[in-house]
């Protein structure tokens, strides 16, 4: 495996289970990686605590990981997060839109514009750009957290303008619309609510979680150059949810 063979990877929001195990797939594919995350971690070969939400952190986090390195090749945007007052319009409060927003759109924005520059510097000119988004940005749901929704569909459009923007510099620029991937999070979700999970199971396509190797093997994949032709797209990553109608049996 040798996808990513001398590539500076930044991963941001590294301390989560995806990002961690997108790092150690980065790492299994030859890259060296920088892990960057609000929490305390350790997780990368260089580890960086930082608000993402915060221009001046993201810029230094940025200008350092360049100083230090020389180089910078991917960035993979997986920081986000869910707020429980976030339902219907209805329900939640300003704030927490806000909260939403700053964590799952803004810190992506913030990202791009502060590290883009320096993968167009980067010699050869070029990179991957990787932004985490969900299912819940393609489809209308009656269930949603619907600033969450709202934020990763910012996010699917912002990749799509940015991908075809830079589409002519080397620079790529994808998202993920990940479906259900099995996480501790997740997990705990179900288990504290027995029966919501077979409930949904129904219109699950393939009628389980996607793994983390499923998950972090798509982003190898996105960030390396045997995607060299693909850029400013969503790919699904939600077995089959996006594309799907289904009727109980
Ligand atoms: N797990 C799933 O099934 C699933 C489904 C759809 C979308 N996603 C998306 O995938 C990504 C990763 O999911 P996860 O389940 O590992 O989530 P998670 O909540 O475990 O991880 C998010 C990480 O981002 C970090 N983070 C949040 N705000 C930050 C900030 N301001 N600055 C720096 N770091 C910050 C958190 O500390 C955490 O480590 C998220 O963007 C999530 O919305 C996940």
């Amino acid at each position: 495996m040798s996808l990513l063979v001398d590539k500076v990877c930044v991963v941001n929001g590294a301390a989560s289970t995806i990002g961690r195990a997108v790092a150690d797939r980065f790492a299994r594919e030859g890259a060296f990686v920088i892990g960057v995350d609000k929490d305390d971690h350790t997780v990368g070969n260089h580890t960086v605590r930082a608000d993402l939400t915060d221009e001046s952190q993201v810029q230094a986090m940025y200008d350092d990981v360049v100083d230090r390195y020389g180089r910078l090749d991917v960035i993979y945007n997986n920081m986000g997060l869910m707020d429980r007052g976030d339902q219907s319009v209805l329900d939640t409060s300003l704030q927490t839109w806000r909260t939403v927003h700053d964590a799952n759109l803004t810190s992506i924005f913030l990202s791009c514009k502060h590290g883009i520059p320096h993968l167009l510097n980067t010699e050869p000119s070029g990179g991957s750009v990787i932004n985490s988004a969900s299912f819940l940005a393609a489809v209308g749901s009656a269930t949603a957290p619907m600033a969450y929704a709202a934020a990763k569909a910012g996010v699917v459009q912002l990749t799509r303008d940015l991908g075809v923007h830079l589409a002519r510099s080397k620079v790529r620029v994808n998202a993920v619309l990940f479906g259900p991937i099995e996480t501790p999070d997740q997990r705990a979700v179900f288990d504290r609510n027995p029966g919501a999970l077979e409930k949904r199971l129904v219109h699950w396509p393939m009628g389980r979680f996607g793994t983390l190797e499923e998950a972090s093997g798509t982003i190898a994949f996105l960030a390396s150059d045997d995607s060299g032709f693909i850029t400013a797209t969503a790919v699904p990553l939600d077995g089959g949810i996006t594309e799907a109608f289904t009727v109980p049996e």
